[in-house]
This record gives C-alpha cells, structure tokens and sequence, in this order.
C-alpha cells in the first residue's frame, strides 16, 4: 500500500463519514444547489475523472454522478461488464490497481459489500458505495438534504421505514444514528433488516409488524420496491407476503400532520404506495431525486483532493 491509498477517504457506508462531516456535507448540498441555481459556474474539479462501474442498472446514479462531474468541470466514463475485462474475469483488486493510477474516484454499483471494499483496500483514489445489496448511502444523502430543506433538522425527529428490511433500510438504520433520529421499522416476517446492524443501531432503531403503528406520529416515512435488483424470480411471492404494508392514505393518517413521504426511486403505484401517497401532497420523491445531483456534488467535493 503506498501513501496516497493509505490517506484516501472512501464512502462505502454511510458511517465511513464523522457526524460533523455528514452535516456540513448537507449545509454544502444546498449551497451547491442554490449556486447551480442561481447561475454561478464552480469547477473545482478541472481534469478530474470519475469512472462508474454499474453491475446494476440504474438512471438516477448514472445521470446525477455524471451530470455532477461535469457541472464540477470533471468528466465521468461509465463501464459495464458488458464491455469491460471485469466481465471477462479480471481480479477485482487487479481493476482496482489499475483505475486508480489513470482516475480520481471511483463510483461502483455492484451486489455484494465485499467487492466495494475489496476494491477500495486495493485503490489509490477514493470509492463511493453507488449501491450494493447490503447499503445505499448515497441515496440517504439526497433524503437527508430533502428533509432538511423542508422541515430543517432531523435530529430528535421520528421517521419510519414500511417495507423490505433491505440495503436502502440498512442505509436508514446508518442516518438515524449519524443523524441521531429514530427510526421506526416495519417488516413482514422473515424480511427484517440485519440482525447485527439492528443490533448496532441500538435505541435508534425499533423492529414492528404493524405499519401503522410504525408510522404513529413519524416525521417522515419512507418506503422502496418489495423486490429489488438481483430479487426478480422473487417478485410474485413477495407481492403477497408484502400486501398489508402498502404505504396508503391511512397509513400517512397515522403519521404527523406535515409529515413528508419519501421513495428513492424507482417505484411500483400499487405495491409499495399508493397512487394517491406517491403522487399526493406530502411526496417529496421529485426532489429527493434532484438532489441525488447535489448531494453527490458535495460529497464530490469533499472525497477528491483539489488544488495539485
Ligand atoms: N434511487 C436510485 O438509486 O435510482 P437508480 O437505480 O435509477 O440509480
Ligand atoms: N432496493 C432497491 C433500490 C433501488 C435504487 C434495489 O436495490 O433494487
């Protein structure tokens, strides 16, 4: 390992960031989005590349991380398996070694947790976690720059998460102690989050059945697909045991009055939520998804080294 691997930040879980960092990575996500939007360039990041492996599909990852690149004034060069030599079998550590001496950060979206980190143990730039079976932490960027533009801090905050115990509840479970919120879980048996990572939330994270008294009073509830990448075959069984914890008008009822609801996307209306929730007053999903892009402008920013 030389110097620059050993110095190098990567984000491949959401508590590979310090309580501190992850709220002025927030503060800078909406500092960002008001200086796009009021017209004034920034690129930090002249001559910089991020290369974005996918091993999953994707539209918002693809699109934000390489929109941000370029509006950083960097570039972005998406590979897939398809048409790359990691298809073909090439050693994980080996691609890993490889890209790091020609880019600046690697993005990777791929199955198991074990590759992003044995990629990043091998890499000297940092990796960013773009989505694996166990995390989605990028995603927990954007909602926690969402909920705090419209209702400010979450700390000391209810929220609950109705649905699959799965990599973006998994991310959840992370903000709720990073942010220190609680969060309140409810799963169909046998679909319950990581026994260790509940175990590791401690207080901030209860196990319910029933998702209407995990969303009593919730500031915020948040729901994904029943069945995710990798889980198709699943699909048709799942659709039944997932049935009763479809995020409906009575469920929001049971939420505060001004309570928002969040999806990171791509969503079934008439699975997970209802048309009327997904397309109502309390969603907030259009702009979860936009500050996918200044999230990650910002998390960008603070994982590449600038100034050499
Ligand atoms: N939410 C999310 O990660 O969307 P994509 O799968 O389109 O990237
Ligand atoms: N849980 C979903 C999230 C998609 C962004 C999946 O892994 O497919």
């Amino acid at each position: 390992m030389d110097a620059r691997q050993s110095q190098c930040r990567h984000f491949l879980t959401l508590l590979d960031l310090h309580e501190d960092e992850a709220l002025a990575l927030i503060d800078r996500a909406i500092e960002l989005k008001q200086m796009l939007k009021a017209g004034r360039g920034y690129r930090p990041l002249l001559q910089r590349t991020l290369a974005m492996i996918f091993e999953k599909a994707s539209t918002r990852t693809r699109v934000s991380f390489e929109t941000g690149m370029a509006q950083l004034g960097g570039h972005a060069i998406f590979l897939s398996p398809r048409d790359t030599q990691l298809g073909r079998g090439e050693p994980i550590e080996d691609s890993a070694r490889v890209l790091s001496r020609m880019v600046d950060a690697v993005m990777i979206r791929t199955f198991k947790q074990e590759t992003v980190e044995r990629f990043a143990a091998h890499s000297q730039v940092p990796v960013i976690n773009g989505l694996t079976d166990l995390y989605h932490p990028c995603q927990l960027l954007a909602d926690m720059q969402t909920f705090k533009e419209h209702r400010g801090e979450i700390r000391g905050r209810r929220a609950a998460w109705i649905g699959d115990g799965n990599n973006m509840c998994h991310s959840f479970m992370e903000a709720a102690q990073l942010f220190d919120f609680e969060l309140r879980i409810a799963c169909p048996k046998g679909f319950e989050p990581d026994a260790g990572l509940l175990r590791a939330a401690g207080d901030r994270c209860t196990l319910f059945r029933d998702p209407f008294e995990a969303a009593d009073g919730a500031h915020l509830v948040s729901t994904d697909v029943w069945a995710s990448m990798g889980q198709e075959d699943e699909q048709v069984r799942r659709r039944r045991l997932f049935a009763p914890f479809q995020v409906t008008n009575e469920v929001m009822a049971r939420a505060a009055d001004d309570a928002l609801f969040m999806h990171c996307l791509p969503a079934h209306r008439g699975e997970e939520v209802s048309a009327s929730v997904i397309d109502g007053r309390q969603s907030v999903v259009w702009e979860q998804a936009e500050n996918r892009l200044h999230a990650q402008k910002a998390l960008l920013e603070f994982l590449i080294p600038t100034g050499c």
